[in-house]
């Protein structure tokens, strides 16, 4: 299983990262088997799994249920757990206590959260300085869609460019191990890979990052949105809904179960 300090080296030795978000644990199994480097709980599991419209109703709860139900079907993988919503933002006892429910808990190795104000870098610092490694992430985060008046591309403008860029070397100060960057233009990616020591892992974000994420659902077709920076791998909801439809069809025809399905009392 990698740790803090093999990520740092796959990028010294410029070794692409995979990570791949998985909730519970058939999708925790399946990614490892995979051979992903490292799984996200993700807060993501709020639209995938539960149909919420958007990230924010995810609770620390729901977190540590998946990352539980995911680490038995992953129990040899590096697992993240998306700290949700407002559980880092109030006063640092709180954060703290959060990020140690999910590493408690939920079984996870590390803790993710998004931005990069100076209440997010004191988050940073106080979780680090409990022993808990984190993730920061920058760019277009989820949680921020009502802030951005929607899913919009950050970074774009050079003021955002440089926010941004100066927001990501204060994380890898402040004591994160790793960040991801989402939905922002490749040029400002590949500046921050460049001038970061802490591996990148990008979604939306280019070819340049130390690594790339996707979420389980897009990669398999079986989500209701798509982005563009989303390459489905396999159609599943159109597998899946055959095969059952064909369940269905069956039974209403009487032609489930056939006698192979069946126990008799002698042979
Ligand atoms: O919640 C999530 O799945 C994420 C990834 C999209 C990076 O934050």
């Amino acid at each position: 299983m990698h740790n803090v300090k093999t990520f740092q080296r796959l990028k010294r030795k410029a070794e692409k990262i995979v990570m791949m978000t998985a909730y519970d644990y058939p999708s925790g199994k399946y990614v490892q088997a995979a051979g992903t480097d490292i799984i996200l709980v993700g807060d993501s599991l709020g639209m995938v799994v539960l149909g919420y419209e958007d990230t924010l109703k995810v609770t620390l709860d729901d977190i540590i249920h998946h990352a539980k139900a995911c680490r038995r079907g992953a129990n040899d993988t590096f697992i993240v757990a998306d700290m949700p919503f407002m559980t880092y933002h109030l006063d640092l006892e709180t954060t703290k206590k959060n990020a140690a429910r999910l590493i408690l808990e939920g079984d996870a190795n590390a803790v993710k959260l998004e931005g990069g104000s100076d209440s997010r870098i004191a988050a940073i610092k106080a979780i680090v300085d409990c022993e808990i490694p984190v993730v920061a992430h920058l760019g277009l985060t989820p949680q921020s869609v009502y802030a951005f008046g929607g899913y919009r591309v950050q970074g774009k403008k050079e003021s955002e460019f440089n926010k941004i860029l100066e927001q990501a070397k204060k994380i890898e100060a402040a004591g994160a191990f790793m960040l991801v960057l989402e939905g922002i233009p490749e040029e400002l990616g590949k500046k921050i890979s460049e001038e970061l020591k802490i591996p990148t892992i990008g979604i939306g974000a280019g070819r340049f990052c130390d690594g790339q994420v996707l979420v389980y659902h897009d990669i398999l077709g079986m989500s209701d949105l798509v982005a563009k920076f989303v390459k489905q791998y396999e159609n599943l909801s159109e597998k899946i809904t055959s095969a059952l439809g064909q369940f269905c069809n069956e039974v209403k025809a009487g032609d489930f179960p056939a006698e192979e399905h069946i126990y008799n009392r002698k042979k």
